[in-house]
This record gives C-alpha cells, structure tokens and sequence, in this order.
C-alpha cells in the first residue's frame, strides 16, 4: 500500500497536469472480427460515431494484415498488438517493427497477457522488443498485471523493472503503460476504482524510482480489463489514469464510440 504522502502528492501533480492531457482509448482488437468485410466496417462504423475532440487520442490496434486497409482519421490512429525484437532475419511467421510501420501502425502493444501467457513471452523479451519498437519510432503500449492470487505490487515492479531496463529518459517519453490485472480481461470483472488506484501510484512510484517524479508525472498510464461504457470515467476520474484499452467491449462500434465520447 502507498503512504498518505505519495498518494497526495501524485494526486496533485495528476490534477494540474490532467485539464493539459489528452485521454488515451485504446482498442485491442485481438484475432477480431472475422474477416476484412467486418474489420472494414467496424473501422469506419467507429470513425462516423466519434466526436472530434482534442482531448481524446483513440489507437485502434487490428490485425497486424489489416492495418494497411484501414484508414486513419481525424482523432483515431493506427496500432500493431505485438511485433519481433529483430529488424529482419530468419523468423518464420514475424513481423519487425518496421514492417508495421510501413503498414500504417505508430503504437505497438507489447507484453500482453495473452502473448505472455500463451506465446511464452517473459520480461527480458518484452524489454527487447519495446527497445526495438522504440528504434523504429512505433511507441509501445507496454502491459503489465497480476494473476488472480498474486500480489500486484510484487508483479508490476518485476515487469517494469525487467521491461523496462536500459531506456534512457529521452526514450521513456514515447512510452505507455497499461495495467491490465489478468483476472479482469475478458471476465466481466473489472478492478475496483480503488484498487485500480494503488496500480497507478504504484507505477508512478516505480518510474520516480527508476527514472525520476518528472517522468512519472509525464508517462501515460492506462486501465485495460472489462472496460465498459458504464465504467470508464471512474479509471480516469477515479484512479487517476490517463485512459482505458479496451478488448470485447471495442468490437461493437456503438459500445467503442460511447466510451471515447464519454471521455471526451
Ligand atoms: P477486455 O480485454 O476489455 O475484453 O477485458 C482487455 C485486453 O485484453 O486488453
């Protein structure tokens, strides 16, 4: 838990830079919808529905094969949900950053649960590939969370510690993280604003630790699990974050629209 102290004094710092701040809403699409014919048209469904605002960035991250087929607009842009640690070579079925870049993608998504759960993919790796993301100018989301049972403060400190590891200040300031507790994708049972809370101050306390409070002032930090249009405003109200990234609920054009109008 965060002494009164730290949880004011972020608190504060949050508050005067939030009026400055654009909300992020992300949208992981993961292998969704089924085909092109419906990635076609959710895309534009959610590109008329959204309101035009400065104060909200929208980052729609398709398949990697369809970002060349979407088209961005006015607040929505482009990101990749995963990409290699290498620039080229022998990696059957992989994609460098680069590649993506060319495809369309400005932002990667990297270290989600899913990849490290079901691909293998541990923190050293997770670093890799966001020094990669970063080389190539494609700014990493990178997602960090507990499993249920497990303590959150002991997990987050070990992947961004871990994931994190040699980038420079200079570095720092194209990255995002995303605090997705595992037991809340996908369930239906998102994480109490309060609880969600103690991950944002316990990610800016870990940043202010590795780099500085200035930092850990500037990085954007964000709310994913079972994020719904009824509960997003109390991620960035409530526990201070700087937006949400949102799975299921991001694969209805209404529903995806609704959250980033809410917010904006
Ligand atoms: P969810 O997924 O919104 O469907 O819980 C979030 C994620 O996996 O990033």
């Amino acid at each position: 838990m965060l002494d009164f102290a730290t949880n004011r004094r972020f608190g504060q710092n949050r508050q005067k830079m939030k009026s400055m701040s654009k909300i992020f809403v992300v949208g992981n699409w993961k292998m969704n919808p089924k085909g092109l014919k419906e990635a076609r048209v959710l895309f534009e469904s959610i590109k008329k529905s959204v309101k035009k605002t400065d104060k909200i960035k929208v980052i729609i991250c398709p398949p990697a094969l369809w970002l060349k087929e979407l088209k961005p607009g006015a607040i929505i842009s482009l990101g990749a949900q995963n990409c290699h640690w290498e620039a080229s070579g022998a990696y059957t079925g992989e994609l460098s950053p680069r590649m993506l870049v060319d495809a369309g993608a400005e932002y990667v998504i990297i270290g989600h649960s899913e990849r490290r759960q079901f691909m293998g993919e541990g923190d050293e790796i997770v670093n890799l590939k966001i020094k990669a993301a970063l080389r190539t100018k494609l700014k990493p989301i990178l997602c960090v969370g507990e499993k249920a049972g497990e303590e959150m403060s002991l997990v987050l400190e070990r992947q961004l510690t871990t994931g994190l590891a040699g980038l420079g200040v200079n570095q720092m300031k194209d990255v995002f993280i995303a605090y997705e507790p595992i037991w809340a994708i996908g369930t239906g049972n998102n994480c109490l604003p309060d609880n969600a809370l103690s991950a944002t101050l316990f990610i800016k306390k870990t940043l202010t630790k590795l780099y500085s409070r200035f930092l850990a002032d500037k990085v954007p930090v964000l709310y994913g699990g079972s994020v719904h249009s009824d509960n997003e405003d109390t991620y960035v109200k409530q526990a201070r974050m700087d937006g949400v990234l949102v799975g299921g609920a991001s694969l209805g054009a209404k529903e995806f629209a609704k959250i980033i109008n809410d917010l904006g």
